[in-house]
């Protein structure tokens, strides 16, 4: 039987709990899981694409069949040249819905062989993500229980904090 790969897509800006709790989830249904990280998002990134990728090597070295890569351009082709057969996309709240849901049909318009598979989730990391964590680092909040420490210490020295207590 051929290998049932997936693809992560996201900017990992830097790696939250949260995408590591929607990793663990992706683990279990897939053979291998393989992380993109967008090389160029929209939004200005905090980390360079390299960054990304090492803070997110540092998270899944113990994850058997996680692989952490970059890409360019539509997910879809990075879907596709990967050989997988679905898009993983975490949930959060429902606000997160519509855009997801959006972006979700766009790809199946553009490659309907690949499926997008939402999955929820934890209580814990509903309020978690990047941009939120990247604000409170930066004001000097703790933010320990949202992000892995290799995130929080990057950010923090990004920010100027090191040595700083919190
Ligand atoms: O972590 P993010 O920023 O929510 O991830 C968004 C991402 C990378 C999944 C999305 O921006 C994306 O797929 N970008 C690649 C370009 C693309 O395929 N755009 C069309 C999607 S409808």
């Amino acid at each position: 039987m051929s290998e049932r790969i997936a693809v992560y897509p996201g900017s990992f800006d830097p790696v939250t709990f949260g995408h590591l709790d929607i990793l663990d989830r992706a683990m279990p249904i897939f053979d291998r899981v393989v992380v993109g990280v967008l090389a160029n998002p929209a939004k200005e990134p905090l980390f360079t694409v390299e960054e990304r990728i090492t803070l997110m090597r540092a998270c899944v070295a113990e994850k058997a069949n996680v692989e952490v890569t970059s890409f360019d351009g539509l997910t879809v082709d990075f879907a596709k040249a990967t050989g997988a057969i679905a898009i993983v996309r975490g949930l959060r709240v429902l606000s997160d819905f519509e855009s997801e849901f959006q972006m979700a049909l766009m790809n199946r318009r553009l490659n309907p062989s690949v499926n997008t598979v939402f999955l929820m989730t934890s209580f814990s990391n509903v309020f978690v993500s990047s941009s939120i964590i990247k604000e409170v680092c930066r004001l000097g909040g703790n933010v320990d229980e949202a992000a892995p420490a290799v995130s929080v210490t990057a950010m923090r020295r990004k920010f100027g904090l090191e040595g700083a207590g919190q």
